[in-house]
């Protein structure tokens, strides 16, 4: 059976929702998945193939899964790789959004070229005013980000679908 871990970060909590129900779509396949947050103590030893996800905060994804994913490309021996990012900017600016995803996955793949990255994806993520800090808030003001719950679980879960033959075959 393949054994698939979907390692994460989250500020919020709206990653980990996402990261369960791929979690719950890959069981549902055959494959044995599990979600855990990205830190040094995971062993990758224990699985065939990774899914890597992180939200962008300030264009970035959070530390914790970059580094995660950096690290691990260096003892998974070109097992595949699938990353995805949440985030809303796209909501706005699609160009912007999809643009920011991309730098970074490229600079991911530059920075850990043993990598095998099988597919990449952007989701719109948990848009919640509140949580900007007081200047961000004051330039949200120019291009409003929409508020509210974005995530497209149709198409999170059709990636996630779309993963199973590159994580068996
Ligand atoms: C302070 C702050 C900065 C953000 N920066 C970005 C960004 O640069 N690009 C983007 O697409 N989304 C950005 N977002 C939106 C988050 O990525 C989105 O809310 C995501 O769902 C948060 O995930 P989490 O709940 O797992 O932490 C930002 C949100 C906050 C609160």
């Amino acid at each position: 059976m393949t054994r698939v871990l979907v390692a994460f970060a989250t500020r919020f909590g709206s990653t980990r929702e996402i990261v369960s129900a791929m979690v719950h779509e890959l069981n549902s396949t055959g494959i044995d998945a599990h979600a855990a947050e990205a830190t040094s103590s995971l062993n990758p030893d224990h699985y065939d193939a990774f899914v890597i996800g992180s939200p962008i905060y300030g264009s970035k994804w959070l530390a914790a899964a970059g580094m995660f994913a950096a690290i691990t490309s260096e003892r998974i021996d070109g097992k595949p790789v699938a990353l995805f990012s949440v985030g809303t900017l796209a909501l706005n600016n699609s160009q912007a959004g999809e643009r920011e995803h991309r730098d970074f996955v490229d600079n991911l793949a530059d920075i850990a070229p043993k990598l095998n990255i099988v597919s990449n994806a952007l989701f719109a993520g948990y848009f919640e005013r509140s949580n900007l800090p007081w200047y961000l808030r004051i330039i949200d003001r120019f291009a409003p980000t929409p508020q509210g719950d974005h995530r497209d679980w149709q198409a999170i879960q059709s990636w996630t679908k779309s993963l199973v033959p590159k994580f068996t075959g």
